[in-house]
């Protein structure tokens, strides 16, 4: 008896102490990882916090726009050769999109277009709100995820070349929320219209968005095709042997405004044949989602948003509300010229 309850004790003990093992072991492989994140995440704050830095980036854009104080500089040349400029607008507006969001959720990975320098000083930056009067009373019902599953990727300010020129009405800021590299929440401001589209897949849109009815059908025959005004590459030619000679090709600046474009029934389709980075269209791609549209490469795959070190998408882009198969078909020639280019 005395020598069976020995055992016994020496049995549980060899148990604690594996447990143990196991958990030091465990603390040490992941303690220290940052991108072991097991806090989790209210999205609906999320959400509301993504609103308030896309609208205060906005806010930022637009003063500067007014005041004229831009400051512009060259990033180089794109791929087809084209100026890539910034201004005081991007950096300004990353400085507060992104450190307000980093100040609400220092547990996640924020991905921007733009880099702050070291020496900025960001104790002004007060953190994103996490109530917003129209999230709550649009989503019921809040969901909760691991800090390390999600990624957030900021666009400070979309259509910096437009902005440069004045021609306000393309300029957006945009946050977009990826769950495991999925697009889920998005935000797309107007700074100069002072309006703000917002999804969250599955859950719940802005109000504006309830309105918006693109009949996905092509209207009179004739192919509303949205392109890149800086780069449209030979969407053109393409579009119009694809659907004739009535197709209309609209050409606009930004991805944002684009998408939206598409969302609004203004165009049937935005088409993009070269290479874009992925902060361009994350929260589009998450609008389009929400509304049951579609976005993918010109080869008919989706996007992945779980990594920061592939931002860019080489593929091409097609966005729709409906009928995304038939303009899939119809621009096969495109996606065969995406592929080579990447
Ligand atoms: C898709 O577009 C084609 C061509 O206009 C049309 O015939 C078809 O009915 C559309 N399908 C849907 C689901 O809207
Ligand atoms: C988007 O289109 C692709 C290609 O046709 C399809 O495989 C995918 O299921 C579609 N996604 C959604 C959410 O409709």
């Amino acid at each position: 008896m005395n020598l069976g309850a020995s055992v016994r004790v020496n049995k549980c003990g060899v148990c604690v102490l594996m447990t143990l093992m196991v958990m030091v072991v465990l603390l040490y492989k992941y303690g220290n990882n940052t991108e072991f994140k097991r806090e989790v995440v209210s999205l609906r704050s999320l959400l509301s916090a993504a609103i308030d830095a896309a609208e205060r980036g906005g806010r930022v854009v637009y003063d500067i726009r007014e005041a004229a104080t831009l400051h512009e500089q060259s990033k180089g040349k794109t791929k087809e050769g084209a100026n890539d400029p910034v201004t005081d607008g991007d950096i300004k507006s990353h400085l507060t999109m992104f450190f307000s969001l980093q100040k609400s959720f220092p547990a996640i990975k924020i991905i921007s277009e733009e880099h702050s320098l070291n020496d900025v000083d960001v104790s002004s930056v007060s953190p994103a709100a996490l109530l917003h009067p129209e999230v709550t009373a649009a989503i019921p019902e809040d969901q909760m995820v691991p800090a390390g599953d999600i990624r957030v990727w900021i666009d400070p300010l979309d259509a910096t070349q437009e902005y440069t020129e004045n021609l306000r009405e393309y300029v957006t800021t945009m946050v977009c929320v990826a769950v495991r590299g999925h697009p889920t929440i998005g935000v797309i401001h107007k700074p100069f219209s002072k309006s703000t589209a917002w999804a969250w897949v599955g859950k719940g849109v802005s109000p504006a968005l309830r309105q918006t009815g693109n009949q996905g059908v092509v209207k009179n025959d004739i192919a509303h095709i949205i392109v890149s005004r800086s780069h449209a590459g030979d969407v053109k030619t393409v579009a119009t042997a694809a659907f004739g000679e009535k197709t209309e090709v609209i050409p606009a600046g930004g991805a944002g405004y684009k998408t939206l474009a598409v969302v609004e029934g203004k165009a049937d389709a935005y088409v993009h044949s070269t290479a874009i980075k992925k902060w361009d269209l994350c929260a589009g791609n998450a609008v389009l989602f929400a509304l049951h549209g579609n976005m993918t490469t010109l080869g008919g795959d989706p996007l992945d948003y779980g990594s920061q070190e592939e931002y860019k998408n080489e593929g091409g882009v097609l966005a729709t509300l409906t009928n995304h198969t038939y303009y899939l078909q119809k621009l096969q020639v495109l996606a065969g010229k995406a592929a080579k280019a990447a």
